[in-house]
């Protein structure tokens, strides 16, 4: 196990860090909420992704912790949504410990995560993110005007993954909270 000083020296080219990743557990939640507030501040509440968040629950099942040691070092949430009438999972936040960092452990979140919404029989992964950090992993940027999140968004930054052929068919409009 790499300590955090011998993580921040190592080099980028480093293997990846060796975190465990699980499933997030109840308890795990008031961890997940001080790292999301940390990575993000108070400023993250005036996003729109935030409204598909608020009186939302994560899908348990596609949402990851990664435990260094025993401490939490990264987390993933996935949530259901509609985009008009096609169901789908919303991703995000993903965040990791300033620490921890350039080592890989976002990339295997992002790994994870779409691997259970795949198995999990979820038809697409909507978020709002970079490009260069989601492209890797399969996902594309929304063609324009297309969808519509409940509030201002950088439209170049609203980015999806089909998770199986014509995933992403029928899904346009406006994206909103899955109400089952
Ligand atoms: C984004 C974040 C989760 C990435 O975690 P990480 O553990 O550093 O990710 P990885 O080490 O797996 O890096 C994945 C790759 O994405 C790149 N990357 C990370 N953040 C990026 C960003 N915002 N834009 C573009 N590329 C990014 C890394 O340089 C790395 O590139 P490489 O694979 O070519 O080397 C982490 O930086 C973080 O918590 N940031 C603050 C919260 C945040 O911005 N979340 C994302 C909102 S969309």
């Amino acid at each position: 196990m790499l300590a955090r000083s011998s993580l921040a020296e190592a080099s980028f080219d480093a293997p990846p860090a060796p975190v465990r990743l699980a499933v997030e557990r109840p308890e795990d939640g008031p961890m997940v909420d001080a790292l999301v507030e940390r990575a993000f501040g108070p400023g993250r509440y005036a996003k729109a992704a935030e409204r598909l968040r608020e009186g939302n629950r994560p899908i348990r099942p596609l949402s990851f912790c990664a435990f260094g040691a025993e401490a939490l070092v990264g987390a993933v949430r996935q949530w259901p949504i509609v985009v008009g009438e096609a169901r789908g999972v919303f991703f995000g936040p993903i965040a990791v410990e300033a620490g921890w960092r350039k080592h890989g452990v976002g990339g295997q979140l992002i790994a994870r995560a779409c691997a259970a919404a795949t198995d999990g029989g979820e038809a697409f992964i909507l978020l709002v993110g970079d490009l260069p950090l989601f492209g890797p992993y399969g996902f594309e940027p929304v063609p324009a005007g297309r969808v519509l999140l409940p509030g201002p968004v950088d439209p170049r930054r609203i980015l999806w993954r089909a998770l199986r052929a014509g995933g992403v068919d029928g899904a346009a409009g406006l994206v909103s909270v899955a109400r089952d």
